[in-house]
């Protein structure tokens, strides 16, 4: 079993060993809110940027990435860019058309779909080599083809990295029981009212870094004036955002919090203080299974 081995760190290491322990997320930016969120976090040191095929901002990214790295001085090596392969649209079984069987014995060549788009993203975003590429749910009907396309793709060296994104255990016991590569990465909602700790507990065991996506967006609902957090809010003097994400690190997961104002860009990475062991627990109790965005038809259920 391939094993491919990141450490996660501020610095982003210029050999590929490290991952940076935090990222911007880029949905549904475009345009020139999206060049300045890149400038704004580019310069107050964020090093990673997560896009997807249907965020249908790739090519964006790549224009904003190349303004701002001009603008910085920083360079392609030192910033860590990644995508998802998927289907054109978010969800209805009707929407699935790249990774669905229309017949049960149907048999797609998805090596050249998941090649194709690959390459569309290398080309959008302006790159010869992506630092990470994540099936971006589990397909069912093509889970394990697709992933081992990806496996071929990242030896032939255009892909530093492989992943996936919104899996559960068996998903990826599926894919350690089935294949070469141990994905490097999943990314999934994390939030204090959706811990996830299974998912986590398994990922750690296997060495798979925890990313989290919209990590910030129970702060617009369900942890609206919570109190526990105004209060580590209080006792910290940092804002409730700041407590979440450093909540998710604490926790060895990686948020990717998505802002296009860039003082809130550089509050998200601010974040040089500790959250006592107690604190965290109270944190954690807060959970209830609470899942903001709407759960997948490609992963339902445990
Ligand atoms: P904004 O871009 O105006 O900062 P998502 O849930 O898709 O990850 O989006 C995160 C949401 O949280 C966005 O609406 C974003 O709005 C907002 N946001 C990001 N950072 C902060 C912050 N530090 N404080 C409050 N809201 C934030």
């Amino acid at each position: 079993m391939g094993r491919m081995h990141v450490e996660v760190g501020r610095e982003y290491n210029m050999s590929g060993l490290k991952m940076p322990n935090i990222g911007l997320g880029t949905y549904p930016m475009k345009g020139e809110q999206l060049t300045n969120a890149v400038i704004a976090a580019l310069e107050c040191g964020y090093r990673m940027f997560d896009t997807a095929h249907n965020y249908c901002n790739e090519d964006h990214l790549g224009n904003s990435l190349k303004i701002a790295l001009q603008k910085t001085g920083i360079t392609r090596e030192e910033v860590f860019i990644q995508t998802k392969v998927g289907e054109e649209h978010w969800e209805g079984i009707n929407d699935m058309k790249l990774f669905s069987k229309k017949e049960k014995n149907e048999c797609k060549d998805i090596f050249a779909i998941v090649k194709d788009q690959v390459e569309t993203s290398l080309e959008k975003l302006q790159v010869d080599y992506l630092d990470c590429v994540l099936i971006h749910f589990p397909y069912p009907d093509y889970f394990l083809e697709i992933w081992k396309a990806l496996e071929v793709l990242h030896k032939q060296g255009t892909i530093n990295y492989i992943g996936v994104s919104n899996c559960r255990e068996r998903h990826l016991k599926k894919i350690i029981e089935n294949c070469e590569i141990v994905p490097i990465v999943n990314q999934v909602e994390i939030s204090p009212v959706n811990t996830v700790q299974s998912v986590v507990d398994f990922c750690k065991k296997n060495n798979i870094i925890v990313q989290t996506y919209s990590p910030l967006m129970p702060l617009r609902h369900k942890l609206k004036d919570n109190n526990v957090l105004l209060e580590l809010a209080k006792k910290y003097n940092v804002a409730v955002s700041q407590i979440v994400l450093k909540w998710n690190m604490q926790n060895d997961c990686i948020p990717l919090p998505k802002s296009s104002n860039p003082e809130r860009i550089k509050q998200n990475i601010t974040l040089n203080f500790k959250i006592e062991d107690s604190d965290m627990l109270k944190i954690n109790a807060l959970n209830e299974n609470y899942q903001s965005l709407p759960q997948s038809i490609y992963c339902p259920g445990y």
